[in-house]
C-alpha cells in the first residue's frame, strides 16, 4: 500500500516530459484564444467606427426625447414603468446600420439646401411664442437670445406630459428644423435630409411659424383678472399683425407659409386671417372648407399617449384574447351618435371591451395592456372625427377598426391604410351583429399580414427628438414638401405676366 502511493507521484522521465508538453500546449491554446477574442471583437465594431467617426459619441448619448418621460405630469402613476422600456426600444433604432426611407431621405455626408427636399426659413419669433411656454427663459442676462440650444437633445425644454402631449406637433417641427442649422463643426451627420433650415429668405421653400398654437390653448386660454382677452387670443392677434406685414407673406399672399394649430380648438381667432397659409391638422372638423382642407393642409398624427410595444415583444393572434377594444368618453356631441348606439350593440359581448372613461381616468398602462392584448382597436367617431386612439392602437399592433365617415388620415398619399386598418361605415356598424361578424371572419392569416404590416409603418406615428429617418416629423416635412409643388405651381403661374404687368 505505502510503496504503491509512493511510486504514483513518480512516473517515469518520459511521461513528465509527455505531461509537461500537454500543459504548454493547453496554456498556449487559452492564450491564441484569448487573442482571438479580443481581435474579433474589435473587428465586429470596426464598421460602426471606421465609416463614421462622429458615431463615437452615440453609444454614450442618451438616444431619443420621446416626450414620454414627465410622466409625473401624465396623470397617471403607472407610467413610469412604461418610459425606459420605450427609451430602450427607440434606442435600438439608432443603430448606424438602420438604413434610411427613399426620397429625400437618404443620408449623406452633407446636408443642406442643395441636398434637402425642403428648404425651410424660421420666423425667429420672440420666445413666447414658443419654447417661453415651456418655462424656457430665453438666455440669462445681457444676451437674451431667441431658441434653446438643441445640440443636447436632453437639455431642450421639455413638453408637459399626459394629454397635452397628443398635440405636440409644432414642437417636434421647431426642434428638428432647428437641429438642422447647427451650422459649422455640426456632427448632424446622422439627421435625415427632408428639410433643411436655411436663413435667406430667398432660398426657401416654405417658411414656418413657430407658433405652439396648441400648448397657447391648453395654457393661456382661461381669462386672468384684469386682463380683456386671454393670453391665447392675444399671441394670436399679434401673430396675424407680425406675420400679414411681412414682406414674405405678402409676396406669396401667405401660400408657402406653414403654421401648426394641431389641436382642433387651437387658433380660434387667427385661422380665418392667415387661412392661406398651409396647416398641420389634426382634422377638418372644426374648419370650414374654405379656411382648412385637403388640398392646401396637411393632417399629422397625434402624439401617441400609451407605450409604443416593440416588435418582439407583440402578443400575436392567439396572445390576444379581446377580439375588440374600445375606451372612451360617451356624451359626444354631433357625429358621435354612433358610440352609444355600439355601446348597446357591444356591450354584453363576452370578448369585446367597451367602456366608457377617458384614457386619462382609467390610467394610460391600463390603455396599454388593454390594447396590446386586443385584435382590434375600435376607433369611433367622437366629437371630432379623429383622436389619439388610433394611433394608440397602431403602436399597440392592435388592427384598427375605422368607424368615422368624415376622417382623413395622416399621410395618405403614401401609407395605404387598407393594408393594417379595417373600415366600415358609420350607418353599417350600428345594424345590430354586423361588426361582430365582420371581425369574427377575419381569418388568423389575414389579421396576422394586417398585424406584420402595423409593426413596420408604427415608426412612421412616432414623434421624438432627436428625429429618425421616416419617423412622424420627417414625414410630415415630407408631405410639405410634396404639397408645396403644388403651391409652387400656383405661385408661377400668377407670376407669368409679371413682367409686362398684364392685369385684365
Ligand atoms: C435590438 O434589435 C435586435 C435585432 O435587430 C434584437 O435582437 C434586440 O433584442 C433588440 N434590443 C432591444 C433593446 O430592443
Ligand atoms: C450648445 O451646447 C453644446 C453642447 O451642449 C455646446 O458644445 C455648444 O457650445 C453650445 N452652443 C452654444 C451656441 O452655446
Ligand atoms: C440672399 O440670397 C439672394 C439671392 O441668392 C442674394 O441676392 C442676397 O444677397 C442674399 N441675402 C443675404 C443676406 O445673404
Amino acid at each position: 500500500m505505502v510503496t504503491d502511493r509512493k511510486m504514483q507521484p513518480l512516473p517515469p522521465p518520459e511521461h513528465r516530459r509527455a505531461l509537461r508538453f500537454v500543459v504548454y500546449l493547453a496554456i498556449s491554446l487559452l492564450a491564441f484564444s484569448c487573442w482571438a477574442l479580443v481581435n474579433s471583437r474589435i473587428s465586429g465594431a470596426m464598421p460602426h467606427s471606421a465609416v463614421r467617426l462622429p458615431d463615437a459619441d452615440k453609444t454614450t448619448r442618451p438616444a431619443a426625447l420621446t416626450g414620454g418621460e414627465d410622466p409625473a405630469a401624465a396623470g397617471d402613476s403607472s407610467t413610469p414603468a412604461a418610459v425606459p422600456a420605450m427609451s430602450g426600444a427607440a434606442a435600438n433604432l439608432t443603430g448606424p446600420e438602420q438604413q434610411p426611407l427613399a426620397g429625400g431621405g437618404e443620408r449623406v455626408e452633407r446636408c443642406d439646401a442643395d441636398a434637402a427636399a425642403l428648404r425651410v426659413f424660421v420666423y425667429d419669433l420672440p420666445p413666447e411664442f414658443h419654447f417661453g411656454m415651456l418655462g424656457w427663459k430665453g438666455g440669462k442676462g445681457k444676451k437674451k437670445m431667441t431658441w434653446p440650444n438643441v445640440s443636447d437633445p436632453l437639455a431642450v425644454p421639455h413638453y408637459p406630459g399626459g394629454l397635452n402631449l397628443q398635440h405636440s406637433v409644432a414642437y417636434w417641427l421647431t426642434l428638428d428644423i432647428l437641429s438642422s442649422s447647427s451650422g459649422a463643426g455640426s456632427d448632424k451627420g446622422d439627421r435625415p435630409c427632408v428639410a433643411v433650415r436655411v436663413t435667406n429668405a430667398s432660398d426657401a421653400d416654405v417658411f414656418f411659424v413657430p407658433f405652439f398654437a396648441s400648448l397657447s390653448y391648453n395654457r393661456h386660454s382661461k381669462l386672468r383678472r384684469g386682463e380683456k382677452a386671454s393670453r391665447n387670443r392675444a399671441l394670436q392677434a399679434e401673430l396675424v399683425k407680425y406675420l400679414t406685414r411681412r414682406e414674405e407673406w405678402r409676396r406669396s399672399g401667405g401660400k408657402d407659409h406653414l403654421i401648426v394649430p394641431h389641436h382642433p380648438n387651437s387658433m380660434m381667432q387667427a385661422r380665418k386671417p392667415l387661412s392661406s397659409a398651409m396647416f398641420v391638422l389634426s382634422d377638418f372638423g372644426r374648419y370650414s372648407p374654405d379656411v382648412a382642407n385637403l388640398k392646401k393642409d396637411v393632417i399629422a398624427p397625434y402624439r401617441h399617449v400609451v407605450r409604443s410595444l416593440a416588435d418582439d415583444e407583440s402578443p400575436d393572434f392567439d396572445q390576444r384574447p379581446v377580439l375588440a377594444y374600445f375606451q372612451g368618453a360617451i356624451h359626444r356631441k354631433a357625429g358621435g351618435k354612433v358610440r352609444q348606439k355600439l355601446y348597446g350593440l357591444l356591450k354584453d359581448e363576452r370578448d369585446v371591451h367597451f367602456m366608457y372613461g377617458s384614457v386619462r381616468q382609467n390610467g394610460i398602462r391600463r390603455a396599454t395592456v388593454g390594447m396590446s392584448t386586443s385584435k382590434f382597436c375600435l376607433n369611433i367617431a367622437g366629437d371630432t372625427p379623429s383622436s389619439n386612439r388610433l394611433f394608440d392602437a397602431i403602436v399597440s399592433h392592435c388592427v384598427p377598426v375605422i368607424i368615422s365617415d368624415d376622417i382623413e388620415l395622416p399621410f395618405e398619399d403614401v401609407l395605404d391604410y387598407s393594408e393594417f386598418c379595417v373600415f366600415v361605415r358609420a350607418a353599417d356598424a350600428a345594424k345590430k351583429g354586423f361588426l361582430l361578424r365582420l371581425l369574427r371572419g377575419v381569418s388568423r392569416d389575414e389579421w396576422t399580414r394586417m398585424w406584420r404590416r402595423l409593426k413596420e409603418v408604427a415608426r412612421h406615428f412616432e414623434y421624438q427628438y432627436p428625429s429618425r429617418s421616416g419617423d412622424a416629423v420627417q414625414m410630415i416635412w415630407g408631405a410639405v414638401a410634396r404639397k408645396m409643388h403644388s403651391v409652387k405651381l400656383q405661385l408661377h403661374k400668377r407670376g407669368r405676366f409679371q413682367r409686362t404687368g398684364a392685369e385684365s
